[in-house]
């Protein structure tokens, strides 16, 4: 059996909003599992209702073996951080740490190893006396992370807790949360809009949308076999293909509604192709150099196609408005049906 297993989560909020409609997934013990979707796809109402802080319209909800239904959310023995920081400003940063264990009865000295473990965790540890005001963002959430793991849960929760903070230090920080995650080897529930950071942090992806997933699957499956379009569109650049372009891609179409490619498995055409590789001429639109890679937007009669090139020659010049070969593998077309999911497996 599962570590954590939802089945059939549903919440209706008053009138008509389905928050949720029917989500079913088990986390492991161990696992990182992060809640990818849009805004207002039922991220937060789910881990609400995990943590006991919303109930569920219908479904279950076990952890550890016992059912968490009737369990209310201060004995589920379950942490979580919220993307505010949510710290108490008037304590100082081992007090904020403290707090949980107080408010459980936990003796003094007790509270006072297991607080200066966790600051330790965290690398706080020198800044136990001081007041969060004295703190940057990245350490109030650390303060967090650190509160939630004090009191040493079954489940730890995340709530985009890295979108208050500034690119670089969210990549940091991500990092250190997996590597804290593993190191204490704790089930944890993370939550992100952001698909590169659900790409970077997670063992498995869970793709939401309108209150239901769309995918479950490990970073490589989500991004490299989507199953549904919403999921290839949502995770990564994807060239999105009308019917219509199947003449042009030389492919059958009775079933098929979108098609759809990834920037990075386009080349142009220097004459150099594999024999089954398809070509489409076109015109350059616009020609982004960013270093490691540049980014051709081109107009052809399939539609709209934005290439992307590894490595580009500093001395590679695309002019708006000249002539582009474009050139693909068969096998890296994904095709749709009229409902969004995937009809056929790669290499087909
Ligand atoms: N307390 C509430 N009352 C009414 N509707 C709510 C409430 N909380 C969330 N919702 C609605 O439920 C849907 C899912 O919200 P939420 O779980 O916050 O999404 P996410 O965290 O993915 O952005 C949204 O349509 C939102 O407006
Ligand atoms: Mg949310």
């Amino acid at each position: 059996m599962s570590y954590l297993t939802v089945k059939d989560a549903s919440k209706q909020f008053g009138g008509s909003v389905r928050a949720l409609d029917g989500v079913s997934f088990a986390v492991e013990r161990n696992e990182f599992f992060t809640l990818l979707g849009p805004s207002g796809c039922g991220k937060t109402t789910l881990l609400r209702s995990i943590a006991g802080f919303a109930d569920l319209t219908a479904g279950s909800i076990s952890l550890a073996g016992a059912a968490l239904d009737a369990v209310p959310s201060h004995k589920r023995d379950i942490g979580m951080v919220f993307q505010d920081y949510a710290v108490f400003p008037h304590l100082t940063v081992a007090e904020n740490v403290a707090f949980g264990l107080k408010a459980r009865k936990v003796p003094a000295t007790e509270t006072a190893t297991r607080v200066a473990e966790a600051l330790n965790t965290v690398r706080l540890g020198a800044m136990a006396a001081r007041l969060p005001a004295a703190l940057s963002g990245g350490q109030q959430q650390r303060i967090g992370l650190a509160r939630a793991m004090v009191i040493r849960p079954k489940l730890l929760l995340m709530d985009e807790p890295l979108s208050n903070l500034d690119a670089k230090l969210r990549i940091d920080l991500r990092d250190e949360i997996r590597d804290i995650q593993k190191s204490i080897g704790i089930a944890a529930i993370y939550v992100t809009h952001d698909q590169e950071e659900a790409l970077a942090i997670s063992d498995r992806i869970c793709v939401m949308n309108a209150g239901r997933i769309e995918q479950i699957g490990t970073p490589q499956e989500i991004y490299a076999d989507p199953r549904t379009i919403f999921v290839a569109s949502f995770v990564g650049t994807m060239n999105i293909l009308p019917q219509e372009a199947a003449s042009h891609l030389g492919l059958e179409s009775s079933r098929v509604h979108q098609w759809a490619i990834r920037p990075e498995h386009i080349q142009l055409d220097q004459g150099n192709l594999a024999p089954d590789s398809v070509r489409l001429a076109g015109r350059v639109e616009k020609y982004t150099y960013l270093g490691r890679e540049a980014h051709v937007m081109a107009q052809t009669p399939a539609g709209k196609i934005v290439v992307q090139l590894a490595d580009p020659a500093p001395s590679l010049r695309m002019e708006p408005g000249s002539a582009i070969s474009l050139a693909f593998r068969r096998q890296d077309i994904l095709s749709f049906d009229s409902k969004g999911v995937r009809l056929e497996g790669r290499g087909n």
